[in-house]
């Protein structure tokens, strides 16, 4: 990855200055309500350790994707009554992130305050990284922090625009984020495994490219597997797959043999005639499976195979679901391979990371997210972390030498 070290927020001289921090509160909502807290909750150590320190809080973030206009079902309003509950605290709330009502309400902050802003993306200089906006953003602080992992692969003005406006410093959920997901993939413990699944080989193709260069091994499964197992000839009857991709799969396979990863595959699958919940199904080897059997989730043999290879490694990296984990009982191969992998990190012989998407559902439906090391709220930037992609949101926040040097001074 990148040089330059990362600021850290605990270097940042805060006590009695205005501290813009970029949040992700792009959080689930249901009837007008926080539905699933999780993102709250991350926010709370960065905004406890300001408030601790006398800084005036002032949390930036965006919510859904209004595209450039005020909207106001997509308003962050909603989030001020849950967060001032977990925090404990009141939370003020400003009706847009920049301009006389920002400035208004920044100036009415005390030492310790915190106050939310307005929807970033209700202004379309935010997600086209206007250099107008982001040092309207940056004039109402004097530092700024980053915890928000799960969007900083967006260049956008509250990410990155700003940042280059006012000392910068990484939050201590981002730092937490950073730090694992580095530890699991730059200098893991070896054997490395990587199980990938999902449904697309085509939304994943620069990340199992660039798996294959740093894993030992690499199981692919769900019906993004289908793909592979097609271009290595066996008959996927009516599963899900891609034929555009069979070439893609090949290449795939290729790199992996000429990186030494080895690249594991179902051995055999569960079939069924239909997706529908307990479906009449059956256990099927590669070569056996009908012209109109589609295949649902990995077969016995092939759990046993992969609970093998979780057990002699030392570090896994885990994105994508392994079957139709959403329809019982066609989730068993996610679950159980799930279960043996929290077991092992149980044991403290697994260091266990996942995280994007689906991935967090379906961990927490086998019920395990809480026994893995560490399992990331983020979608998107996991995947584009996973791929080797610089975030642009964590690039402007290294340090270049001289800036340590001035630091020290
Ligand atoms: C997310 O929810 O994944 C992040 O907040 C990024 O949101 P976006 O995909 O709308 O940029
Ligand atoms: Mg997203």
């Amino acid at each position: 990855m990148s040089e330059g070290k990362i600021a850290r927020l605990e270097d940042a001289q805060v006590s009695g200055k205005r501290v813009l921090v970029r949040v992700d509160f792009n959080v689930p909502m249901a009837d007008g309500k926080v539905s699933d807290d999780t993102r709250l909750q991350s926010a709370l150590p960065t905004i406890e350790w300001l408030k601790d320190k006398g800084a005036r809080i002032i949390l930036l973030a965006h919510f859904g994707r209004p595209k450039g206009k005020v909207d106001a079902s997509q308003s962050l309003k909603p989030v001020m009554a849950p967060l001032s509950e977990r925090l404990g605290a009141p939370v003020r709330f400003a009706g847009d992130c920049i301009g006389k009502q920002a400035e208004k309400a920044v100036g009415e902050l005390k030492d310790g305050d915190v106050l939310l802003l307005e929807n970033t993306r209700f202004h379309a200089g935010e997600e086209a990284n206007d250099a107008e906006f982001a040092a309207q953003l940056a004039a109402l602080g004097e530092i700024y922090v980053n915890d928000a992992f799960s969007a900083a692969h967006r260049a956008h003005a509250s990410t990155e625009g700003v940042a280059r406006l006012l000392p910068a410093y990484a939050g201590l959920a981002l730092q937490r984020e950073l730090d694992h997901v580095t530890a699991a993939l730059e200098n893991p413990e070896r054997p490395l495994l990587a199980i990938v699944g999902g449904a697309k080989v085509s939304t994943k193709i620069d990340l199992l490219m660039n798996l294959v260069t740093k894993v030992n091994r690499l199981f692919v499964g769900g019906a993004m597997a289908n793909t592979f197992l097609a271009a290595k000839g066996a008959d996927v009857g009516k599963s899900l797959y891609e034929p555009d991709l069979l070439g893609t799969a090949r290449e795939i396979i290729a790199a992996a043999e000429k990186s030494g990863c080895q690249l594991l595959l179902p051995e055999d699958v569960v079939v069924a005639r239909e997706l529908k919940a307990k479906a009449a199904r059956r256990v099927a080897g590669l070569d056996e499976i009908a012209r109109d059997e589609m295949i649902l989730d990995c077969g016995p043999a092939t759990i046993d195979a992969l609970a093998d290879s979780i057990e002699s490694a030392k570090t896994l990296v885990w994105n994508g679901p392994l079957g139709a984990f959403e329809m019982t009982p066609f989730d068993t191969g996610t679950v159980e391979a799930a279960r043996f992998a929290a077991q092992r990190v149980r044991e403290r012989k697994l260091v266990a990371v996942a995280g994007g998407g689906d991935t967090v559902s379906a961990l927490n439906h086998a019920r395990v997210a809480g026994d893995f090391t560490f399992v990331s709220t983020a979608g998107g930037a996991f995947l584009e972390w996973l791929e080797g992609k610089p975030l642009p949101g964590i690039e402007v926040l290294r340090q270049m030498p001289q800036t340590d040097m001035d630091a020290a001074s």
